[in-house]
């Protein structure tokens, strides 16, 4: 995070607290937000897309009624894809207009909440959501706006990106069949929607445009085609989220004024080989905005050498905190944060307390050979998809969000109590 230092004793701080004082005060594991660092970047994405885009923060990275506050003030819009985000936004204040609602599967009462909320937008996915949507539009009396999901036959992730004639995914109309053209001409002839625009998504933690060139091109040629069978220029696309992070200094993310600018150029480029007028511009970044500002603090528990080939650190949270590891093999750092360490490196799997080998938080990494139970370890960049995809397993109540900011910290997300858990069991 921006202002992860270490002070004089060499202790990890955040947002001017030291990691010692927090754990104190707040307990291990939890999760430590720079607050300021979150809203610095909020703003660099909303400078870099300026007046004439919309920056859409996607809220399944991360979310509580404090995020959308902060959305709220710094000028970024939200993505929500369920019920539960959408009631977290509207409970907050963050006006309906600025909220979009997403979702492959979105039931009735998702969709009546959302279309009596007056959400701006809502994403259909569906032949089926079109008519659904449209009859609850109609029965509340409204003229809802909604984009529409096209696959464009491009999946990306990280530095590479295939594609292929149509996705095999459950997401969106495909482009290729015809489908996502055939969604147009439905859309437009129901009085009760309103379509805006178009809708592409193409994958996650992706460091190179190229497979966003690709999508904006094919979108592009959707509303050049909607033109031409409709005489219709709709006027909006959106180009989804996906922009990559550094989850270890091996990852090199593009500054969003980078990215702004060569999807604008992109679009430009497409929409004048078209002959169309350039449409407004969306995105929606979850990851680069909130992945960064949070670190994860624990505690060390036990520590096991195996000769030959690497020391088992357990700390006490894991995969139930952090499912990343284990799910998608995803990298991460760790850091020895409560002291510093002329010890020489050795050999580390940071692992968790449940009940399973594929337990893990860090896979490798080096950490000072006096390492001892009570260190504490900070894992960097656990912001997005930590929180919002912690489980408990194991029955292990999951950790509090602490928002840190000019030497004070407050809780955003209590960490949950047994109470919490056995509340539920009414066996
Ligand atoms: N927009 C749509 C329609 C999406 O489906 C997603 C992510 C985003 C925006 C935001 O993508 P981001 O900028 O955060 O990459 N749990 C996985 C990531 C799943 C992302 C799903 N959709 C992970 O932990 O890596």
């Amino acid at each position: 995070a921006g202002s992860v230092r270490r002070d004089k004793r060499g202790v990890l701080t955040v947002g001017g607290r030291d990691v010692l004082a927090l754990a104190e005060e707040f307990g291990t594991p939890a999760y430590f937000l720079d607050e300021d660092d979150f809203r610095a970047r909020c703003r660099a994405w909303r400078d870099a897309f300026g007046e004439g885009a919309d920056v859409y923060y996607a809220g399944k990275a991360f979310l509580s009624r404090a995020v959308v506050r902060w959305l709220t003030e710094e000028g970024l819009n939200l993505d929500v894809c369920t019920g539960g985000e959408l009631a977290t936004a509207l409970s907050a204040g963050m006006p309906a207009e600025r909220i979009a609602l997403h979702g492959n599967n979105k039931s009735t009462q998702e969709l009546e909440r959302a279309i009596e909320a007056g959400v701006g937008r809502i994403v259909l996915d569906s032949f089926q959501e079109i008519a659904r949507a449209a009859h609850i539009a109609r029965r509340l009396g409204r003229r809802q706006p909604v984009q529409l999901r096209v696959t464009v036959g491009v999946e990306a992730h990280t530095h590479e990106f295939i594609a292929t004639a149509h996705e095999d995914q459950k997401f969106g109309l495909p482009l290729a069949e015809g489908q996502a053209a055939e969604g147009v001409r439905r859309v437009l002839g129901l009085d009760s929607l309103e379509l805006t625009g178009i809708h592409s998504h193409i994958g996650s933690q992706i460091f190179d445009t190229s497979g966003f060139e690709v999508a904006a091109h094919r979108v592009v040629g959707l509303l050049a085609q909607t033109r031409d069978e409709h005489g219709v220029e709709l006027p909006e696309i959106d180009l989804g989220g996906g922009l990559g992070i550094a989850y270890t200094s091996a990852d090199d993310p593009a500054e969003p004024s980078a990215i702004a600018r060569s999807l604008a150029q992109i679009v430009d480029r497409e929409c004048a080989s078209a002959g169309l007028a350039v449409p407004r511009l969306s995105v929606e970044p979850g990851r680069a905005v909130v992945g960064p500002t949070a670190f994860t603090l624990y505690e060390v528990g036990t520590l096991k050498p195996l000769e030959g080939l690497r020391t088992y650190v357990s700390v006490d949270g894991g995969m139930s905190d952090n499912i990343r590891t284990a799910l998608y093999d995803a990298e991460y750092s760790v850091a020895l944060a409560s002291r510093t360490s002329e010890a020489p490196p050795m050999l580390s799997r940071v692992v968790g307390k449940h009940c399973e080998s594929g337990d893990i938080v860090v896979r490798d990494a080096f950490l000072p050979a006096d390492l001892a139970p009570g260190d504490l370890l900070a894992v960097p960049a656990t912001g997005a998809y930590c929180r919002s995809m912690a489980s408990n397993y194991n029955h292990v109540p999951r950790p509090p969000v602490v928002a840190v900011r000019d030497g004070e910290a407050r809780t955003i997300v209590r960490r949950e109590t047994e109470e919490d858990l056995l509340r539920l069991d009414v066996g």
